[in-house]
């Protein structure tokens, strides 16, 4: 187990703002981890969740969970984050062992410990942007931890409505070559005209033969679902109120956009992998889920 990091690493990071959503996605793994019918496993997840103030007390198995499954939280919201971890688990895995490519960039990485507890090529290198205090939470945690990651990983401290390309390309990054990309529970936390220029960026920066995986609502009026259970249990029970911390402009349509740059686009609700997977989320009323879309990008090879 990892000793607290200290307040002048954890403030300005991982206890409090979008940053603490961080935290939330990594209790979820956490609990999903445990699971005996896990989708995903994360072992650097509980570590994460201990090592903060904000979440030293959360949950990290659903036992510890008075109401269990029940619990729209720590249940349904977190099957929903393990899900989500499974499916681009498979979508980054198969991108660099059939498509080829062997440069990833993880955008808003967050605690995501993928460069550590996945099977990549020894050539690969893993670029993780978050902002400095998540990565100097992550770095301290992970230190403690000796973990040593499957690839070559570098950290890149940038906010993402800066211009990073700078950084990236200066870590390594070569736009030459074809490049995987992965936007998991980021976008709705941007201004619109940061995700359109992120998108334009990933497009620029991305040779033929590469591939982009996102997240997004398509709701028009998020304030509709305030009063739903993942909302109101989220914002109860650990203090995270995720309608503040999401953009509320309307969202602009980034597949539309990649598919008039030529790209190929598939866009799927949760649900269609919860029914290929046999668990996971399903629909329900006054659903904070029901605009949710993970969209799957490729940019072909002419
Ligand atoms: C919900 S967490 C998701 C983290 C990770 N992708 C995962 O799924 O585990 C959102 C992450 O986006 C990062 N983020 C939000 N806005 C950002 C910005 N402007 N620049 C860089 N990172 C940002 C936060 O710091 C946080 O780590």
């Amino acid at each position: 187990m990892t000793g607290t990091v200290p307040e002048s690493i954890s403030t300005e990071g991982v206890n409090g703002g979008v940053g603490l959503t961080a935290l939330l996605v990594a209790a979820a793994r956490a609990i999903e981890t445990h699971r005996p019918d896990s989708l995903a496993q994360d072992v650097y997840a509980e570590h994460f969740v201990r090592a903060a103030p904000a979440s030293a007390r959360w949950p990290v198995h659903i036992r510890q969970v008075p109401d269990g499954d029940a619990n729209p939280l720590w249940g349904r919201f977190a099957r929903y984050f393990g899900l989500r971890t499974r499916v681009l688990d498979d979508f980054l895995l198969r991108s660099v062992h059939t498509g080829g490519a062997r440069q990833v960039v993880l955008l808003g990485a967050g605690l995501d410990a993928r460069a550590f507890r996945l099977d990549w090529p020894p050539d690969c290198v893993i670029y993780e942007i978050d902002r400095e205090g998540v990565l100097a939470f992550k770095h301290q945690v992970l230190g403690e931890l000796a973990a040593t990651p499957r690839a070559g990983r570098v950290p890149i401290a940038m906010d993402l409505r800066a211009d990073w390309v700078g950084a990236l390309t200066a870590a390594g990054f070569d736009p030459a070559a074809p490049s995987v990309w992965l936007a998991e529970g980021l976008l709705f936390y941007l201004p619109v005209t940061a995700e359109t220029c992120l998108i334009d960026t990933v497009d620029r920066l991305s040779a033929e033969g590469s591939a982009l995986a996102y997240e997004v609502k398509l709701e028009k009026d998020l304030l509709a679902y305030r009063d739903s259970p993942l909302y109101t249990a989220t914002r109860h029970q650990i203090g995270i109120d995720l309608l503040n911390l999401f953009d509320g402009e309307p969202r602009p349509d980034s597949a539309a956009d990649l598919a008039g740059k030529g790209w190929s686009t598939a866009v799927h609700t949760p649900f269609h992998f919860t029914r290929r997977h046999g668990r996971g989320p399903l629909p329900e009323p006054n659903d904070a889920l029901e605009g949710n879309r993970w969209v799957f990008a490729d940019k072909p090879r002419r």
